[in-house]
């Protein structure tokens, strides 16, 4: 398993549908997700028994966050579609309840998947999207190293309004370079 400071990221397990089902429809999480309409029990079922499988496969790697010391569920997180070839996979990450946010789990979690992808993986580079109001996301992403590198101009459409897609990176020379500070 791995840690951070505060946080261990493990295999997602039926046990946390409670804690997934709680706030995984909340819209205060949805807007930020690329995904707004709502999952059941079910779906959320199935794609816990799928992030088994895609990790078996070597091409998906889903964990849930939880806190090192209360083992609260906090959220889940991961590392999808990976390239083969050229080593790059893309990012995700998602703290569920509005009362974690701000409290540096993110920021922890995002070190800790980092780690796993270029030390475990062997990766070359790691990608994300955020919509451009996600302003919190964003500062998170740029504080572990990760680039602004370009956006998809009214990819989404959240409360009635367009917004910019943005693209995200981080090469494997730059997370060695952020470490040695
Ligand atoms: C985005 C997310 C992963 C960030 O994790 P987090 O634990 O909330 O963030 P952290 O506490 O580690 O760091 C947040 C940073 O943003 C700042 N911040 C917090 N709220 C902010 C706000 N409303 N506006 C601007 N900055 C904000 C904090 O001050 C902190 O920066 P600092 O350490 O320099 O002070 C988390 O909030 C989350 O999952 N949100 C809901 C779903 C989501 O947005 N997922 C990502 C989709 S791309």
């Amino acid at each position: 398993m791995f840690e951070g400071e505060n946080v261990r990221l493990r295999s997602i397990e039926l046990t946390d549908l409670d804690a997934i089902m709680e706030n995984w429809n909340n819209l205060k999480l949805r807007r930020f997700l690329h995904e707004p309409r709502p999952f059941s029990r079910v779906e959320e079922e199935e794609w816990i028994r799928s992030t088994w499988r895609r990790r078996k496969a070597g091409t998906d790697f889903q964990f849930a966050i939880e806190h090192k010391e209360t083992k609260e569920f906090l959220g889940t997180a991961g590392l999808f579609s990976l390239n083969q070839v050229a080593r790059s996979i893309e990012l995700g990450i998602a703290i569920h309840a509005e009362k974690n946010w701000g409290k540096g789990y993110g920021t922890d979690t995002m070190k800790v998947l980092l780690e796993f992808g270029f030390n475990y993986l062997n990766l070359n580079s790691v990608r994300l999207r955020v919509n451009d109001f996600n302003v919190r996301g964003i500062k998170t992403y740029k504080k572990v190293g990760f680039t602004e590198v370009g956006k998809l101009r009214q990819a989404n459409f959240v409360e009635g309004k367009y917004n910019d897609m943005i693209f995200m990176d981080i090469l494997r020379e730059e997370w060695e370079k952020m470490k040695q500070k």
